[in-house]
């Protein structure tokens, strides 16, 4: 594989893992996704490759969207957003379940298939088995011209930029803001108000410049990776648009430290894992300053009570945490997309202190082009 690695030829930039590099590189990647696509007149975006006219847009009554690892979760976050947006129902399901279970496949459920390489196979094989059955299907793809490109009916390019390693960071965080823009279209020709688009568009203005400041935390954070170095098992929990977040940041943790790590919606906890708290399993908490507030910190109470370490990731400092990891307010549907980039760090120099192998981790492949 060594070989494979000489073979790519893109610079490191002074970065001593692609990894690293490749969450430094979001400000920038972010400003990709949203350039040239913003419509200030109406308040709206533009996606030129969509293939969905207004008219065909409106029909749709459901959105499913699939994909597999990260792309499963950055489309967890794209269901809330066009729920939440546009008040279409809309979910996320991993796209290796869904084409084994004979999925009932609706006329009126727009379908969306996440992929940054293209060519995941079973992703691939889903977009394949909706065609055969006549349904509508968009990609949200980084690859150009990759096979679920091809594939489908339109979609979006995330326009991350070459991700070379295995874990993906720039591209989930462009895939999140992807779907912002395509919740925000979907919303402006239903019932979002001209002052809600405009509140989204100003706050995925303010993306770049907000991560960029997120990434000047990188010492703060490397501080705080050398105690989860330290534990057996990690806990990630958040309620809502924090959910998907801890589930990603959950998985980035296993795939990079190799440390097991569980993500549960904040409310779950006291249906189960509750019962694995103690103090050298340590709990991240993801809770934005939004409705959920109140609730996340009563579940902070039910941590401590059992002498779990904290450490939350906020709006502002959490008194019922022992640490927290401050993020800048943007508009609450866009928390999710700020929110997930120090738990990025978080897993890189928890991976750089226990010296793993950080862009090809053990047993995993960038993409997995076979069943
Ligand atoms: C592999 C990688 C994951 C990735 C997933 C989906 O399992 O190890 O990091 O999220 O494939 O890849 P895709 O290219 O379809 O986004």
């Amino acid at each position: 594989t060594t070989v494979e690695w000489e073979a790519e030829s893109y610079d490191m930039g002074g970065h001593d893992t692609y990894m690293h590099k490749e969450i430094a590189e979001q400000p920038d990647a972010v400003d990709r996704v949203l350039r040239g696509r913003i419509d200030d007149r109406f308040a709206t975006v533009r996606l030129g490759g969509l293939n969905l006219d207004a008219r065909a847009a409106r029909g749709v009554r459901r959105v499913k969207i699939l994909g597999c690892g990260s792309a499963y979760h950055a489309g967890l976050i794209g269901a809330q957003m066009i729920e939440e947006l546009a008040r279409i129902p809309a979910d996320a399901e991993p796209a290796s379940e869904f084409r084994y279970r004979n999925a009932v496949v609706d006329p009126d459920t727009l379908y969306i298939a996440v992929s940054q390489s293209g060519e995941t196979y079973d992703t691939l094989a889903a977009v394949q088995e909706l065609k055969r059955k006549g349904a509508m299907v968009l990609g949200v793809v980084n690859v150009v011209g990759s096979a679920i490109a091809r594939e489908t009916d339109g979609g979006i390019y995330v326009h991350a930029g070459p991700e070379v390693c295995v874990v993906s960071t720039k591209c989930f965080t462009n895939t999140a803001v992807a779907f912002a823009l395509l919740a925000l279209h979907l919303g402006r020709i239903r019932d979002l108000s001209v002052a809600d688009g405009r509140r989204i568009i100003e706050g995925l203005r303010k993306l770049p410049e907000q991560i960029g400041e997120v990434l000047k935390e990188e010492q703060r954070i490397a501080e705080l990776a050398t105690a989860v170095a330290a534990s057996k098992s990690m806990m990630f929990v958040g309620r809502v648009r924090g959910f998907p977040v801890a589930k990603e940041a959950a998985l980035k943790l296993k795939e990079v430290s190799y440390i097991h790590a569980e993500a549960y919606p904040a409310s779950e906890l006291k249906h189960g894992p509750l019962a694995l708290v103690e103090p050298a399993v340590p709990t991240v908490a993801i809770m934005p300053d939004d409705e959920l507030l109140e609730k996340n910190r009563a579940t902070l109470e039910e941590i401590k009570a059992r002498s779990g370490r904290i450490l939350a990731v906020a709006h502002e400092e959490q008194q019922k945490a022992d640490d927290t990891i401050v993020v800048p307010r943007n508009e609450p549907e866009l928390d999710p997309v700020l929110m997930g980039i120090p738990l990025q760090l978080l897993a890189y120099h928890t991976a750089l202190a226990l010296g793993r192998d950080i862009d090809k981790p053990r047993n995993l492949a960038k993409s997995v082009t076979v069943e």
